[in-house]
């Protein structure tokens, strides 16, 4: 449908975590006039569900080229190492910033930081907040930053499409809005630089860490604008997720690596640690590492899940250390200061997305993105564990910064953009809200933590099924599900499952997250290079 409202602006952010939230207040510290859209409430995106921190060279002994070299193993030979560098050079005065936002992290008894390690990390280098709440604090602090600086925001809004102009530079995005009075139903906003910051796409399993809202709507937007897209199969899996039973569908909760960097073990069900002698980080592996480990244990002993044993922490540490983690093992009748708790491996996070240069630039010229949407280089094949929240400060940082340079350069606030028309018509087939299911099923048979050329098959041929059997209603029957929010998001999430099976058939390989069993070796002749992905917008 045509928008029944548009608004103007210097900048759209689309996206309120870390990553938005921060280059939005940049933004409009350099005097730009900016607009904050999300899907949900201003908290709602998976920033607040952070547990273990945000890593940067802060303590005593450790240094950013530490770092670095801890990014690169993890990342498995694909990591942009200028993206590095900048990340962990530049991070430890971002996490400054941030504090200087308002954002209050736990301190040791002599009032520094108080740092803890996580699986990949050579140095204890992981600021946390709450014990295990950094996230929850960090989106407060931003949160409240954008209402004290009056910033205009726009909730309950999810992103539809990319406005571009006549020379195909952004112009805006379209919206659908419901609830939010003046700017109710489909919209637009106009701007000439859009920043996608809208998170991941753990919903396209069916287990996941990632909260519902995490649909892959900006990387589907990104493909649907002829941008580019890069390791969209790097799908990371969690080692440790609380094992609510096989049948567990949606967010899962996260025992994050902080409980492992605090000494506790992996054990199958005899109470036999399993990861010594595989790594010489054993349970501190990189993460790609330790949940093969699992997964590899869980097959030997044809067993569900393996167990995270943290007894002898104590009630004390538990409680004032891990009070979120203790929380939600309780509600779910476990009791780990006297059990171990049962985990398995769960989708976590999205090493790949819209492809970047080192200013969050994006191949269409005025879109930019930051945070888990964005490939900026930094992940390669594996993130490094809480490198997420330090990639989303940064880059959101430097994206402000490219901005302002820009507009300054062509007089702000000087170009206005023009009005583009908009189809009647979705460009797009749209899917029934109840084939989200169906997607999370077939990715997680075809496609999960263990890939093989046929289940991948299998995966492209019932994702085509799905896309098919919408496209022919729509162009047949002139039939398609009603707009809205819950058909948008199944619509993305078949769009961006299709390019990652796609990647994952193509990388004919193991590398970091990426796990094929019919081929379990790395091949540094073959495949030390980037899928990349760009899709014909006039053929999506
Ligand atoms: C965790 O706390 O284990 C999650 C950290 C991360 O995903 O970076």
């Amino acid at each position: 449908p045509a928008p029944g409202w548009s608004i103007a602006a210097d900048v759209v952010v689309v996206g309120s975590g870390v990553a938005g939230l921060t280059a939005a207040l940049r933004c409009e510290a350099a005097g730009m006039r900016t607009v904050v859209v999300t899907k949900a409430r201003l908290d709602d995106g998976s920033t607040r569900w952070a547990q273990g921190g945000i890593a940067a060279a802060l303590g005593e002994g450790d240094s950013p080229e530490q770092h670095l070299d801890d990014t690169l193993v993890a990342g498995a030979g694909l990591c942009d190492v200028e993206a590095v560098r900048i990340l962990v050079t530049e991070g430890p005065d971002a996490v400054r910033r941030l504090i200087e936002t308002g954002a209050h992290f736990d301190e040791s008894t002599e009032g520094e930081l108080a740092l803890t390690r996580e699986g990949g990390h050579h140095r204890r280098r992981i600021a946390h907040a709450g014990g295990d709440a950094t996230g929850a604090e960090i989106s407060r602090a931003l949160v409240e930053a954008v209402r004290a600086r009056g910033l205009r925001t726009i909730e309950n809004a999810l992103v539809l499409d990319l406005l571009t102009d006549a020379d195909g530079r952004t112009a805006g995005v379209t919206l659908h809005v419901m609830g939010e009075g003046q700017h109710d139903g489909v919209g637009a906003v106009h701007a000439p630089a859009v920043v996608l910051a809208t998170g991941g796409m753990g919903q396209v399993f069916s287990a996941t860490t990632n909260p519902s809202v995490s649909t892959g709507d900006g990387v589907a937007l990104a493909l649907r604008a002829g941008a580019e897209v890069s390791d969209l199969e790097f799908v990371q899996f969690h080692p440790t997720v609380l094992f609510l039973g096989p049948e567990a569908e949606g967010q899962q909760p996260l025992v994050s690596e902080a409980v492992r960097g605090e000494g506790a073990h992996l054990v199958d069900a005899d109470g036999v640690r399993f990861m010594q002698g595989q790594h010489e980080l054993a349970e501190l592996a990189p993460r790609d590492i330790v949940a093969k480990g699992i997964m590899r244990r869980m097959q030997e002993q044809d067993a569900e899940h393996m167990f995270l044993d943290a007894r002898h922490f104590g009630a004390d540490m538990w409680e004032h250390r891990f009070p979120t983690i203790l929380a939600a093992c309780r509600a779910h009748g476990i009791d780990p200061v006297h059990e171990p708790i049962p985990i398995a491996p769960a989708a976590h996070y999205a090493s790949g997305g819209v492809r970047t240069d080192f200013h969050g630039r994006t191949t269409v010229p005025g879109l930019y993105a930051c945070g888990e949407v964005a490939c900026t280089g930094v992940h390669g094949a594996n993130r490094l564990a809480s490198n997420s929240l330090l990639e989303g400060l940064v880059y959101a940082e430097r994206i402000a910064h490219d901005i302002a340079a820009t507009h300054r350069h062509n007089g702000l606030h000087a170009r206005v953009p023009a009005p583009v028309p908009h189809p009647e018509q979705p460009a797009h087939p749209l899917l029934a809200p109840e084939d989200r299911f169906t997607i999370q099923r077939i990715m997680t048979e075809g496609a999960g933590v263990l890939r093989s050329a046929d289940s991948l098959t299998k995966a492209a041929e019932q994702l085509h099924q799905l896309h098919a059997d919408a496209r022919d209603a729509l162009h047949e029957n002139g039939k398609t599900a009603e707009p809205g929010v819950d058909t948008w998001e199944t619509t993305n999430l078949l769009c961006v499952a299709r390019v990652l099976v796609a990647a994952a058939q193509l990388r004919d390989e193991t590398r970091g997250c990426h796990w094929r069993e019919d081929r379990p070796d790395r091949d540094d002749t073959a495949w030390r290079r980037h899928i990349v992905v760009r899709l014909n917008p006039d053929r999506t």
